[in-house]
């Protein structure tokens, strides 16, 4: 009865959680998702990689070296022949659930660095205006400014009027 439970309880963690677990205990001493520590930064490797791939690597990533795959040669090299270490016991699942969470991580790391992407953070109220964008701002102005000439000239003839008719009157 209670190992069901906790049969239940370990399938019912979430993707994301269990393979933050794992990572944090096994991966996170070389690895971070958007910093290069001892390996890469992890971001984004599902896209650089097929899932077999990162499965492969992760079991035996020498054997997928040696076996002559480009991308992990010139990974080896890059990282100065740094020997990733063999977790063969990890299943393709748990993997999966590493990638799952690398991904959840990558997301918020893709918006902390869009500074307009996010609604809760302020905007710069400047913006340089351009004639383009600003189309009819431009067309409003022009108006405006127009108005205001006709209304002085306007005046400016009441003005003469007035002193017009004020000579007549004398
Ligand atoms: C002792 C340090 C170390 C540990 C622990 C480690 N790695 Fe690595 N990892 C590396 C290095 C170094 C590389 C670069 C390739 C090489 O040198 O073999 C790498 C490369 C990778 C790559 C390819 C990355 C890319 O950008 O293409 C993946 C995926 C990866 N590791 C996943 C993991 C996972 C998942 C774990 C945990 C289960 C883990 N690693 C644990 C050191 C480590």
């Amino acid at each position: 009865m209670f190992s069901l439970i906790a049969v239940t309880m370990v399938r019912a963690t979430p993707p994301v959680e269990a393979g933050k677990a794992i990572f944090t205990a096994r991966c996170a001493a070389c690895h971070n998702v958007n910093k290069v520590i001892v390996g890469p930064a992890l971001a984004d490797v599902d896209k650089r990689h097929t899932i077999e791939w990162i499965v492969n690597f992760v079991h035996s990533s020498q054997s997928v070296i040696k076996g002559g795959d480009k991308a992990a040669v010139e990974l080896f090299n890059k990282f100065n022949h740094i020997q990733m270490p063999d977790h063969p016991d990890l299943t393709a699942d748990n993997i999966k659930n590493i990638v799952e969470y690398i991904k959840s991580e990558s997301v918020a790391a893709a918006v902390e660095k869009a500074p307009f992407a996010k609604p809760t953070q302020l905007q710069t109220a400047y913006k340089p205006l351009s004639l383009h964008d600003n189309y009819g701002f431009f067309i409003a102005y022009l108006i405006v400014v127009a108005l205001l000439v006709v209304g002085l000239l306007f005046a400016v003839e009441v003005k003469i009027f007035e002193r017009r008719m004020n000579e007549k009157v004398k």
